[in-house]
Parts: structure tokens; sequence; C-alpha cells
């Protein structure tokens, strides 16, 4: 059955034009600034978008779903996290495949890969991480690659958990090199954040307000300067995922004057929380501990000028949910054992809009581009995703920019116990959510096939 979109405003990374969107078999097949409606095919949906924003399925490049992580799991699952999203306007989630060091890495792609396959209501793909690369590790890697995982991932912190020792690192980045696939890489230097945990600790500092303090701007700096300069001697192509800070987008922007060939991510905690929030009374700061740390307020704004200046190419979240009453209270005694992350996959785009868009700081087409088309440029899902044309698929957002709400817990899709923004009053709200034609949310609210979803299979992006 086919899906037209009358009337609509279609904002993509370069335009801004009236027009109808008709979509047929899951593909865009026309946009002419008017459709006639009788000229189509008996049955087809028609949604008035008039007055309304068209923007092209959103893709959060930086999700965690299934992640056994500082002895426990994240709390969704695909069912939770694709309602979530979808809710939000986000129609492709990329998961961070995160083995653990006795992992071997087949054997997690195929765990992480059955658990999205069973209950994704949103298409998706994968970040392959690595904790180590021996041959057994390489020659794995290059079978996953050869199924449709184009990027790895490197974990640059968490000593002894998820770290890839330097020793393996410059394999990886040849390996990454020779392939043609990006690596992501969480860029803080996992032997001072020991050092200064201990540090702390011993001084009777146990308090989430301490995370920041163990792990300062110049940790995160000076991860992504190591990274870069691996990657300058590989040649390999990096992303540093959730930048936060602007020492840490100075080290990535000094690199590529070198001519690295590095993409800046940046998350929505870091754009819109800041280091106050960890530091609130009876240990309510934990919900607000994730890794890199909320930084001083005043990296915001370096934050949302790399994006105005396009030096930042794409707004994730590193959804990483932990419940605040069972899993958060791990770190009672101390900060270190507080299971990090802050879930917002379903919050981010109306974050964005509200705190981005309609404040001036940043256009629409940089809204689009972050939270949409670099994600499916830098990581080979373009022209398919990311764009509003003929022949990509029919994942479009209907978006309401006058929508009035207040976040809250109550709201939300995810399975954590609370919103990291609850009361917060923002504007716009997806109206109408589809994937590859058909509508699976509706004025914030999940109405789809929970088994929509399907593995987006990525060639290497690069040689
Ligand atoms: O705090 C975070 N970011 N938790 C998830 C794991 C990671 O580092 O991405
Ligand atoms: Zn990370
Ligand atoms: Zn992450």
């Amino acid at each position: 059955m086919g899906l037209l979109i009358q009337g609509g405003r279609v904002i993509t990374a370069t335009d801004d034009d009236r027009a109808d969107v008709y979509c047929e078999h899951e593909t865009i097949t026309r946009i002419e600034p008017r459709i006639d409606p009788a000229s189509l095919p008996p049955g087809t949906e028609v949604i008035d978008a008039t007055g309304k924003l068209v923007f092209p399925g959103f893709i959060d490049p930086h999700v965690h779903v299934h992640l056994p992580f500082m002895g426990t799991n994240a709390i969704d699952d695909w069912a939770s996290i694709s309602r979530a999203s979808l809710a939000g306007g986000t129609t492709t989630l990329i998961e961070m495949i995160c083995p653990g060091p006795d992992d071997e890495p087949l054997a997690a792609f195929e765990t992480w890969a059955g658990l999205a396959r069973a209950h994704a209501a949103c298409d998706y793909t994968f970040h392959m991480s690595a904790v180590r690369f021996d041959e057994l590790a390489q020659r794995q890697l290059r079978e996953i690659v050869s199924r449709g995982v184009a990027s790895f991932k490197v974990f640059l912190a968490y000593k002894g958990a998820l770290d890839l020792p330097d020793e393996h690192l410059f394999g990886l980045l040849s390996l990454a090199k020779e392939l043609g696939v990006i690596v992501t890489a969480h860029c803080e230097n996992a032997e001072l954040i020991d050092a200064m945990q201990k540090r702390l600790l011993a001084e009777g500092k146990t308090g989430p307000e301490w995370h920041e303090p163990s792990r300062p701007t110049c940790v995160e700096a000076e991860g992504v300067h190591h990274l870069a300069t691996f990657a300058e001697l590989t040649g390999a192509h990096i992303y540093t995922v959730h930048t936060s800070c602007a020492e840490a987008i100075d080290a990535a922007v000094a690199a590529r004057r070198r001519g690295v060939n590095v993409w800046i991510e940046a998350v929505a905690p870091h754009l819109v929380l800041d280091k106050t929030d960890a530091e609130r009374d009876g240990f309510e700061g934990a919900k607000y501990v994730m890794s890199p740390p909320l930084r001083e307020k005043s990296n915001q704004r370096a934050l949302w000028n790399a994006l105005r200046a396009r030096e930042i190419s794409t707004i994730g979240t590193d959804h990483a949910p932990f419940g605040f009453a069972t899993q958060k209270t791990m770190g009672r005694d101390a900060f270190t054992k507080i299971p990090n992350g802050i879930p917002s996959v379903q919050e981010r785009v109306d974050l964005i809009h509200t705190l981005g868009v309609k404040t001036g700081r940043i256009d629409y087409h940089t809204l689009v581009d972050a939270c949409s088309t670099q994600a499916a440029r830098i990581f080979g899902l373009y022209p398919r995703k990311g764009t509003v044309r003929v022949g990509s698929d029919a994942d479009l957002v209907v978006y309401d920019p006058d929508h009035e709400r207040t976040l809250t817990v109550d709201a939300s899709l995810s399975a954590v116990d609370y919103n990291a923004y609850e009361g917060w009053n923002v504007s716009g709200r997806a109206d109408v959510v589809t994937v590859r034609g058909k509508v699976q949310a509706r004025a914030g609210a999940f109405v789809g096939d929970q088994s929509r979803g399907v593995m987006l299979e990525r060639e290497p992006t690069h040689f």
C-alpha cells in the first residue's frame, strides 16, 4: 500500500522545500510540489503534513542495548529501546557490540545480532568492539566485516574490562585500514583514570560528584591525541564518540589539520546537562554519572559552536540505561561502582530542537545533518538512509515544531526508572514516524509492528 505525505516542508541537510512525498514498497518514489491523491493507487494512506516539517528518519549512531558492564547489564532490550527510539523520531540505531575480555568476537556478534533480530521495531546495525587483537580476533573480525558490520569500536578507558591495550591498538587500526572500515573510539586514558580514582577514594571522596574530577578534560584530550597518533601512523579512519569538551574537540581538530581522517561525535547529555547535575544531593547525582563525565557548563558552548562550524559531525545519545533504584545504587559507597550511562534515545531530537534550533544555536539543516545525514554518510548507509530523496528508504518523520510538552519518566518508553530530563519543557514532537513506508509511531506513541526492524548490512566505506 502506498503512503502520501502531503503539504509538508521537507528539510534535509541541504534543502528546504514545500513538497509532497510518495512512498511505495518501502521506498520514496516521488517528491513533487504537488501530487494529486486521485492519481495514486486505491488504498494509498494520506498523511496531512500542513504546517509540519518532514525530516529523514533520525539515526542514532551510538546506543547500548545489551551491555554487560560494571557487574550488571543495561536495562533496555530491543523491544523497549526501539519503541522509545521511534516515539522520538529515530528510525535507525547503531548499537555497540561490547564483548568482555574472555568473549570471542564472532560469538558476541551472534549474541548481539540475535537479540536485535528478535525484537527490533526500527532498523539497526552495529559497531564491533575489540578488547584484544590476536590471531583469532583478527580472523573473526574479518568474518564479521564480511557479514556487513563495517565499523569497529575501541575503548581506551575501562581498564581491565573493555579497554584495548596499546600493543593491540596498532594492529586493530592496521586491519581497519586494510579493510576500509572506520574505528569508533571512547577516548579517555584508562591508566590515568585508574590512578585518579584510587587517589580520590583514598581521600574519602566517594560520592558521584567525584566522578568528573577522576577523569578531567585533559584525560579525554590525551585519549583523542593518543588515538589520533595511532591513526596518523596506520592511516586508519577514526571517529571519537561522545566527545564532551573543548580540549578534546581541539585535539581532534588539530589531528584533522595534520591530515588524520577523524570525525567527531557529540551526544545529547553533554550538550544540555553539566557537572552540577552529578553533584545533586542525596545520591541523585548518580543518575548523571556517565563517561566521559558531564563537564563544566562552558563546554556546552564549545560543543554547539563546533556543531555549527560542522567540526562535530554527529549527535548521538550514548543511550546506556541503568535503573536508579536497582543499579546505580551499586555505587553508593564508591562512585567507581556506579554503572555509567544516561538514557536519552527518546528525548534526543526534541532536546536538540528545543535547545539547539529554537535558541538559534544551530539551524534545521544542521539538526538533520548531525542527527541523521552524517551518521548515514560516515557509516555507509547513505543515501539509503539519512536523506529524503527518490530511491531512499521511506524512513520519514512528520515533525510538529510547535508542540509543547514536559518530559517525564511516565511518558518514557525506555525500561529505565528515571528521566534525566524530568520536568523539562520541550518544543517539538515527532507526529508520524515511518520505517520503510510503514507508520511505526504517532504523536509520541509506538503504534507499529514490533518485528519491523532489519539489520542493515554495510559495505566498507573507504580504501
Ligand atoms: O557512560 C557511558 N558512556 N556508558 C556506556 C559505555 C560507554 O562508555 O559508552
Ligand atoms: Zn564510551
Ligand atoms: Zn557508549
